[in-house]
């Protein structure tokens, strides 16, 4: 999702590299464009942002856990939206410096600089079992973390729902999907996560705003069970009902 830079840009990422990465930021912040990402929260996705409050809406999580923190547009969503404990983390930083700076405000927000992996393993180590929602965006190097952070969080979280973005959408080909070294990032990607399902959104292409990228949400069985309730999405693995 990089887009071509503009002359303007190009100039003004070479006089600001080499200040540290906290001035940088201080600068960066007087730069309206660079506040919402994509045009807002979630790659400024309305149907996606309907979405997450949907699932809000029908789980009471205990807490958010973001990878790939950026400039901090998705993170100060989630902590308005939820007013619980968000935690985000991100490698690059002049991105971590500015999204810290932008969520000052905010108590309940917590940005580390430090590696996704690193992050979850910490955030794992907790004694206490936290009904956690998970948005996995962290990306853009060489070496991405996802399926090791898929794998970090099925060995340690009992109830989750995780949604990934730039993730295809089977059947519409309108979402973006990102390319992880040369692979699309589908369903085949995945690594084996035994209890989980899966949901796509309901929503089409053509009905969404921003940077309409795909993405897919998996859950826990229990939290699963009540995502069938949310019209925004579409379960690809609806378990059979029990006979009577
Ligand atoms: C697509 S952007 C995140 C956008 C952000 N979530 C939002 O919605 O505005 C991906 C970010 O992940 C960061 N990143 C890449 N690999 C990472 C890793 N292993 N751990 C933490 N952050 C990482 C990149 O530096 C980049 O800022």
């Amino acid at each position: 999702m990089m887009a071509k830079l503009t002359t303007f840009e190009r100039l003004y990422r070479a006089a600001t590299k080499y200040l540290p990465p906290r001035y940088a930021a201080r600068i960066d912040h007087m730069r309206p464009a660079y506040r919402a990402s994509w045009g807002g929260p979630l790659n400024g996705q309305v149907q996606r942002q309907a979405l997450v409050r949907q699932i809000f809406r029908v789980i009471d999580f205990d807490e958010v856990i973001e990878t790939g923190t950026f400039r901090g547009t998705t993170t100060e969503f989630f902590g308005y939206l939820s007013g619980l404990p968000v935690h985000s983390m991100e490698t690059v930083e002049r991105f971590h410096a500015y999204a810290v700076q932008r969520c000052e405000t905010l108590p309940n927000v917590e940005i580390a600089h430090e590696d996704s992996r690193t992050a979850l393993r910490r955030l794992a180590a907790r004694p206490d079992n936290r009904r956690t929602f998970f948005y996995l965006d962290a990306h853009w190097q060489e070496d991405v973390p996802r399926h090791e952070e898929l794998r970090i969080i099925h060995a340690r979280w009992s109830e989750a729902v995780v949604m990934i973005d730039d993730f295809e959408v089977p059947g519409d080909e309108g979402y973006g999907v990102a390319l992880y070294g040369g692979h699309r990032l589908t369903a085949e990607y995945l690594p084996a996560l035994p209890g989980w399902r899966r949901f796509y959104p309901s929503t089409h292409s053509d009905a969404e705003t921003g940077a309409r990228r795909g993405c897919i949400v998996l859950a826990t069985e229990a939290l699963a069970r009540r995502l069938d309730a949310v019209p925004l999405l579409v379960p690809v693995d609806r378990p059979a009902v029990a006979a009577a």
